[in-house]
């Protein structure tokens, strides 16, 4: 492959500022990160986090009871008040905890595109921007991250916290449920990992080799923040959405890339984007049932609120992931055909990824229900429904391998979202159809095909429990 397009040394701050006056997006930028500077969203989030205790709030819903794990199910019909109250909040801390994984992705790949758009010149407030959106993503996270061990402590007891499943089960899907529910403590695993034997080193510099190749004519753009690391190993990140995306080491080789381009760095907005859409579709709900409730002068917990207010900070959020990567690019040399062969691969992975199932039991979610069996059978046994290992097995069955309101209920959240993205996706005119129509999403819209998949996955997965 080459690298065809011309790369001109755009590092002239003047000639891109000219250029600023007369274009549309740098008037949004702007305003957004005006907007979002003047805002004090991410700081009553940091309050409502502080001050937060699971009594205050517990007997209230925590929004629609649409949004509750496992509802629509025969197992919810049976469920008393107190433990459909239950699933609605274990919903909450439990998406929340996946939003928080896919932040600190976030923090990560801000800082990596945003040395990259520094050194093209003229996008100081851009990287301005980027920089403030990464601290509020540190507040954020530490709210949900407060939020979910308390209420989890609450509701599960203290083994929750623990992982008692793993021991039990000891075969590859413990160690991703493992992984699912301390992405933290991965990340920590992932940061303190040495590139020291010479396998790492040597896959390592395999990588650098690459992508320097690659993008040999574009030395100039290298991220700064990548710079800075010098040969340190590659930073990575894992959970949240990059982490059902790729594995670790697949998303060291994106972090070379996302930081080697600039057509790349902005390309990353789009994935950054399918989270910022995906995080919408479920948050909007609070955001609505936030105003209800404040218009009627009731009482509003805690997690509602917050994600009242995180949903406003995510919209600066939303408008620059969009702006990036549907107007900044086009201010960019022309993709190559590898940065567009790329480009392509990882909306594809990411559709794959993220966007490929329809669970039964999580509303709004889009991976298979395989994915949350374990967290499903965690809670079952838990002193909440107190099942012994057949009885949950039992249920998991009855809610998972058959047709119930639960399915069709997550087929609508399915429907608003893949249209949301076409649309969206129909303006990047260098994608391949598979990913503008997104056609993976689409395929996995099939009540008939989740359920073949689930009975398939929960045979595996009650052999590997009993
Ligand atoms: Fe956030
Ligand atoms: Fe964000």
């Amino acid at each position: 492959m080459t690298n065809t397009a011309e790369a001109p040394k755009t590092n002239d701050a003047s000639s891109a500022l000219s250029r600023g006056k007369e274009k549309k997006h740098f008037q949004v930028i702007e305003k957004t990160y005006r907007n979002n500077v003047d805002s004090d969203y991410t700081e009553k989030i940091e309050a409502l986090g502080k001050s937060y205790n699971y009594s205050s709030n517990s007997d209230y819903y925590w929004g629609d009871p649409e949004l509750s794990t496992l509802h629509g199910t025969p197992l919810y019909e049976e469920a008393s008040p107190s433990q459909k109250r239950a699933l609605n909040h274990l919903y909450w801390i439990g998406q929340y905890h996946y939003t928080a994984a896919s932040e600190i992705n976030t923090i990560l790949y801000n800082q990596v595109t945003s040395g990259v758009f520094a050194n093209v010149g003229g996008y100081e407030t851009l990287c301005k921007e980027l920089d403030f959106e990464t601290s509020q993503e540190r507040y954020h996270i530490n709210a949900f991250q407060k939020i979910g061990y308390k209420t989890k402590l609450a509701l599960l007891g203290k083994e929750s916290l623990g992982n008692p499943l793993y021991k039990k089960l000891n075969k590859p899907s413990g160690r991703s449920f493992l992984d699912r529910f301390n992405p933290q403590k991965q990340l920590k695993q992932i940061a303190s990992l040495k590139a020291s034997s010479s396998w790492e080193s040597l896959q390592e510099s395999t990588l650098r080799s690459l992508t320097k190749m690659m993008f040999r004519d574009k030395a100039d753009y290298y991220s700064h923040y990548l710079e800075q690391k010098g040969t340190q190993t590659i930073p990575t990140t894992a959970g949240g959405l990059a982490g059902n995306m790729a594995s670790p080491s697949v998303l060291k080789f994106l972090t070379l890339n996302w930081g080697s381009s600039p057509f790349l760095a902005a390309q990353y907005y789009s994935a950054r984007m399918i989270a910022n859409m995906y995080l919408k579709n479920r948050e909007y709900r609070y955001y609505k049932h936030f105003k209800d409730l404040e218009k009627n002068g009731e009482f509003i917990p805690a997690p509602i609120a917050i994600s009242y207010y995180h949903m406003l900070d995510e919209s600066f959020h939303t408008t620059m992931s969009q702006t990036i990567s549907q107007d900044v690019y086009k201010d960019f040399p022309k993709p190559t055909v590898y940065e567009k062969l790329l480009a392509n691969v990882i909306i594809y992975v990411t559709q794959r990824g993220v966007l490929g199932g329809l669970p039964g039991g999580l509303p709004a979610v889009f991976r298979d229900d395989a994915s949350f069996m374990p967290s499903y059978y965690r809670s079952l046994t838990s002193p909440l429904f107190g099942m012994s290992s057949q009885e949950a097995l039992h249920w998991m069955e009855k809610c998972l391998c058959q047709e119930h309101e639960g399915f069709h209920v997550n087929l609508k959240y399915h429907q608003i979202l893949l249209s949301d993205l076409r649309r969206f996706f129909d303006r990047l005119d260098y994608l391949w159809p598979i990913n503008r129509e997104m056609r993976i999403m689409a395929a996995g819209g099939s009540i008939e095909r989740a359920i073949q998949r689930n009975v398939a996955a929960f045979k595996q997965f009650a052999s590997s429990v009993a």
